[in-house]
């Protein structure tokens, strides 16, 4: 049972909206794009992690299971460490309001869950509906995942990746801040186990053939499988797929197992 009510508040309702609907897929302005964001760190969102304002964005309490990179001690680094090595561990990057982790998490108590959003207001009402509900297996995080994943999660240790609706980026100048890309993907691959699962979900015209194609073209990934989707049939819906499925807007699901071991995810 999903843990929350399905459907939308009304702000929810009129802060979600449809993009223009051209997605800049050209090749050559992709792979400038990747090659800044690889050799520059270009397009990443929030800048250094440790330079946020403190008025803004209030400094994780220690030992709360909230993860910022920069500022966390060698102790919480350490804390965190113990976390995602000692269950099978799960990640989702761009949560959100949590919906959908929250109650993912909640079903899946022997698992380990690990959030990303950059927003902090988000991140801290995951923090704090986490807290609520006496989650022991959810950290989060208020960084870009792209800084945080390369630096502290352990290669070959993700059974899922999990993005959900991530953002298409449409205008040409934040372009760099799209989530799939090469170096990223290969990041993906390097974390995940083998055999483990990259789950991609996204209502934007264009963006499955893209994600397909970059995924596809790295060697530790098998073609897109529907049938790997079986497992998450039941999962709760993010708050962006609420929407969509209460508009008639389509969902395309992606799953990528990393090739390897059949059986771990
Ligand atoms: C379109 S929203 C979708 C939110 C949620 N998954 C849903 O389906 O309702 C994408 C979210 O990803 C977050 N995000 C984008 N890039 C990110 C990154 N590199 N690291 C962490 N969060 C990111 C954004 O702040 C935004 O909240």
């Amino acid at each position: 049972m999903p843990m929350m009510d399905e459907h939308l508040s009304r702000k929810h309702r009129g802060a979600i909206r449809r993009g223009p609907g051209r997605l800049n897929l050209n090749p050559e302005d992709l792979a400038a794009i990747w090659q800044r964001q690889e050799t520059e760190g270009k397009g990443l969102i929030g800048g250094d992690p440790a330079r946020r304002p403190f008025w803004r964005h209030p400094k994780p309490p220690e030992p709360a299971p909230w993860y910022r990179h920069g500022l966390a001690s060698p102790e919480h680094r350490q804390r965190l460490h113990r976390f995602l090595t000692t269950a099978p561990l799960e990640i989702e990057i761009g949560a959100g309001d949590g919906r959908f982790i929250l109650a993912w998490a909640q079903r899946h108590p022997q698992r380990h869950f690990f959030a990303f959003e950059v927003r902090w207001k988000y991140t801290h009402r995951i923090y704090e509906r986490s807290q609520r509900l006496g989650l022991h297996n959810l950290w989060v995080s208020d960084n870009d995942a792209r800084v945080v994943i390369p630096e502290v999660v352990p290669e070959e240790s993700v059974a899922v990746f999990h993005i959900l609706m991530p953002d298409p980026w449409w205008k040409p100048k934040h372009q760099a801040k799209r989530l799939i890309a090469p170096w990223f993907v290969d990041v993906l691959a390097r974390k995940l186990q083998p055999g483990g699962i990259l789950r991609v979900e996204t209502d934007v015209e264009g963006y499955p053939e893209f994600v397909r194609q970059v995924v596809e073209a790295h060697p530790a990934f098998a073609a897109h499988d529907p049938a790997l989707g079986e497992r998450f049939a039941a999962a709760p819906l993010s708050t962006r797929q609420i929407w969509c499925r209460e508009h008639g807007v389509p969902v395309y699901r992606l799953f990528f197992r990393k090739r390897g071991d059949q059986e771990r995810a």
